[in-house]
């Protein structure tokens, strides 16, 4: 893979991107969203591609998956107007499709184009299946990574945005903003599992899961972003404090620190 080949994927993605915004304000917000994302998530990428080491090529290919791995998001916005998967459609399958239908990938190897398909398209599920190839894999995590850890900012910055001023808030709410959090939620981030979209019933459900994400970082140049930008600190603040969110909250930091080389 070239360097050209990236600088192409850039400039198809900022077009096609573009041709899903219109006239109605709330789906271009919610579209302007997932376009700043995709830009940090590169960033994140390269943050952590340039501390793990990677070859120039492999550069390419992880900074590739970063850039096309919520492509599906813009068709599914504009024709649901949703981001949630299990009320529309997942979109981690989506964005390889229309990478497959514009023939986006054809210029690269067959190999490049597996591993970066196999890798955007596992990147929105709850876990990895174990019998990924460890090129595939090593990718696949990378991305996943990379996502995470711009979710992270972006769930800090909508909850700022919307109690500031929630009545011209025009992002989607996915979950009702009730101040209680699912039992069964605090008690799989207690026990170090991860949690199903389909079970949150809460903004509080949705931020106890996202501290229970740490669980599934990879690199350790993940876990030192999400300490040194203070994450977690941030969410906790929003949730309730009850003993058992308290264990959860605990739980978690403990994990972080020992995962920091
Ligand atoms: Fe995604």
């Amino acid at each position: 893979m070239q360097n050209s080949d990236l600088e192409q994927f850039k400039a198809w993605f900022a077009k096609y991107t573009v041709s899903h915004f219109g006239d109605d304000p709330y789906i271009n917000a919610n579209l302007q969203l997932k376009k700043d994302h995709s830009a940090r998530v590169c960033d994140e990428m390269d943050y952590l591609i340039d501390r793990l080491g990677f070859n120039d090529n492999d550069k390419l290919i992880a900074r590739t998956t970063a850039l096309f791995h919520d492509v599906g998001r813009f068709p599914q916005f504009v024709k649901y107007q949703t981001y949630m998967d299990p009320r529309s459609c997942d979109h981690s399958c989506l964005s390889v499709k229309v990478l497959e239908e514009n023939n986006i990938l054809d210029g690269l190897s067959d190999a490049e184009q597996q591993v970066i398909l196999t890798s955007i398209r596992l990147h929105g599920q709850k876990l990895l299946p174990n019998d990924l190839d460890d090129r595939t894999a090593l990718f696949a995590k990378l991305v996943r990574d990379a996502d995470k850890l711009d979710i992270f900012f972006v769930v800090i910055e909508i909850t700022k945005a919307y109690l500031a001023d929630p009545n011209s808030f025009l992002l989607e709410l996915e979950l009702p903003d009730d101040p209680s959090c699912t039992d069964e939620i605090v008690d799989a981030v207690i026990d170090g599992k991860l949690i199903d979209y389909n079970k949150l019933r809460t903004m509080n459900d949705a931020r106890m899961m996202q501290l229970g994400w740490v669980y599934d970082i990879n690199f350790a140049p993940a876990f030192e972003r999400i300490a040194e930008q203070k994450y977690l600190e941030q969410i906790a603040e929003y949730l309730p404090k009850t003993p058992q969110t308290e264990r959860a909250i605990e739980q978690v930091f403990k994990y972080v620190a020992e995962h920091i080389r």
